[in-house]
């Protein structure tokens, strides 16, 4: 019977999901109630890698860790993206630009080209590397960077302008930066999650107590109504009553970027806020309030803390927050009730979160090329 559903899982819609679960006994009500999602697959392995190329990737690498691609040259995407840190910095909230605090907890990169958006609140496409590196470049809240200032910094370091013109074609222009850093965002894949094996085929990857937390996730536990198909998500926003980051009440530079953010994003009567409404300063719809984009679950086993907010320190945390139904705040989702999960029923739903995860590439920052003055006439 098992391995029989093992098979199912891998190739049926969710609605056949449930009949092959309700089948075999676990809780027929919660699984009707997933096969609303309708015709998805229920899991789906990892995509393959994306097509890269590789010149721009390589290029992208060296990018991706230098800090003259911030206004004051202090700050490189791998400060808030250490790949030391799962490709994160491992605090709760991310510090933003040099003397700013920012709002939210900066998310892993992990396989970070399989997103359904970008951004907690979903304001950008996750099929669009490059708009979220321009975003991430420009943004007064993360590298403060002008992006003809980029290119003239660029073009002064002879190495990179070889680089540039192999991988595009002429000088380095921003464009070409979000385009080569995007590239290089593809490569950051992880392999050999142990569920991911098993989706493929390999039924010795999962113990025995990440199988029964698979059951879970798709059966009692009802975490497959938002988290499935292949990126471990609905694509949809959802509120779960998550609570603010304490900070947010007691830090006037956390709650500065956060009104500037929904400033920036013309929100009405922002002034008005002081919590973070997530998904309403996208679509100004009040339905949207305290609403943010189901994040993607693979590797969630190294990328603590958790949440927009980063309240929950491990996924046990995590485990008990869905347990208990969720928190509370506006348009709280109708999917989330208590669940009365046992402590063994916990530890194993723990088990097949952290089978999500995979080796993470190894990556060190490579060595520099320095500035060397352009010649006259050249720039
Ligand atoms: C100062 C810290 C900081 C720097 C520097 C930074 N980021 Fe981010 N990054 C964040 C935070 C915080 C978010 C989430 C913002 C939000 O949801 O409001 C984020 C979000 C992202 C996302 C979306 C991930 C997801 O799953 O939604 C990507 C991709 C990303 N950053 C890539 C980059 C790249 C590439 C660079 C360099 C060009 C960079 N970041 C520089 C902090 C930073
Ligand atoms: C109603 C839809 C919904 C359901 C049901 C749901 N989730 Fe989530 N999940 C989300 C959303 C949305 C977030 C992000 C919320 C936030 O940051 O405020 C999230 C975040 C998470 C995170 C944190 C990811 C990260 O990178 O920080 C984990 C882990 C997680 N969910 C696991 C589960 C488990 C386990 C279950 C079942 C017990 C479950 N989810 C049920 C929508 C859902």
């Amino acid at each position: 019977m098992k391995t029989k559903r093992t098979i199912l899982t891998r190739v049926l819609p969710l609605a056949a999901l449930a009949t092959a679960i309700a089948v075999s006994g676990v809780h027929a009500a919660d699984t009707a109630k997933a096969a609303d999602t309708g015709d998805k697959p229920a899991f789906a392995p990892l995509p393959d890698a994306k097509e890269v190329k590789q010149a721009r990737a390589d290029l992208g690498r060296y990018l991706f860790f230098d800090t003259r691609l911030s206004g004051d040259t202090a700050t490189s995407c791998s400060t808030c993206h250490d790949p030391a840190k799962g490709w994160s910095d491992g605090q709760q909230l991310s510090n933003g630009y040099t003397s700013i605090s920012y709002f939210r907890n900066a998310p892993s990169l992990f396989n970070a080209a399989f997103r359904n958006f970008y951004m907690w609140d979903g304001r950008l496409d996750g099929s669009d590397q490059g708009a979220v590196v321009r975003d991430m470049l420009t943004e007064a809240h993360t590298m403060n960077m002008d992006s003809r200032l980029a290119q003239e910094r660029l073009k002064q370091v002879p190495e990179y302008a070889a680089m540039f013109e192999t991988a595009f074609g002429g000088d380095p222009y921003g464009g070409k930066i979000y385009g080569a850093i995007g590239e290089y965002i593809k490569t950051i894949r992880t392999e050999n999650a142990p569920f991911d094996k098993f989706l493929k085929g390999d039924k010795k990857a999962l113990g025995a107590d990440a199988k029964r937390g698979m059951d879970l996730f798709a059966g009692k536990a009802g975490c497959i109504s938002c988290h499935n198909g292949a990126t471990l998500s609905d694509g949809k926003r959802h509120a779960l009553g998550v609570p603010d980051n304490p900070e947010l009440a007691t830090n006037a530079e956390r709650q500065i970027s956060m009104l500037r953010h929904f400033s920036t994003m013309g929100t009405p009567n922002y002034m008005n806020l002081r919590t973070d409404v997530g998904a309403y300063v996208v679509s100004k719809d009040k339905a949207d309030i305290g609403k943010f984009a189901t994040p993607s679950l693979w590797d969630v086993g190294q990328t603590a803390p958790y949440m927009h907010s980063g309240v929950f320190a491990s996924l046990a945390a995590v485990v008990d927050f869905y347990d208990a139904g969720g928190g509370d705040g506006p348009n709280k989702s109708g999917l989330l009730k208590p669940l009365g999960l046992s402590k063994k029923e916990k530890a194993d739903l723990v088990a097949f979160l952290t089978s999500l995860t995979g080796d993470a590439p190894k990556e060190k920052a490579p060595e520099l090329p320095a500035y060397k003055l352009r010649e006259l006439g050249k720039n």
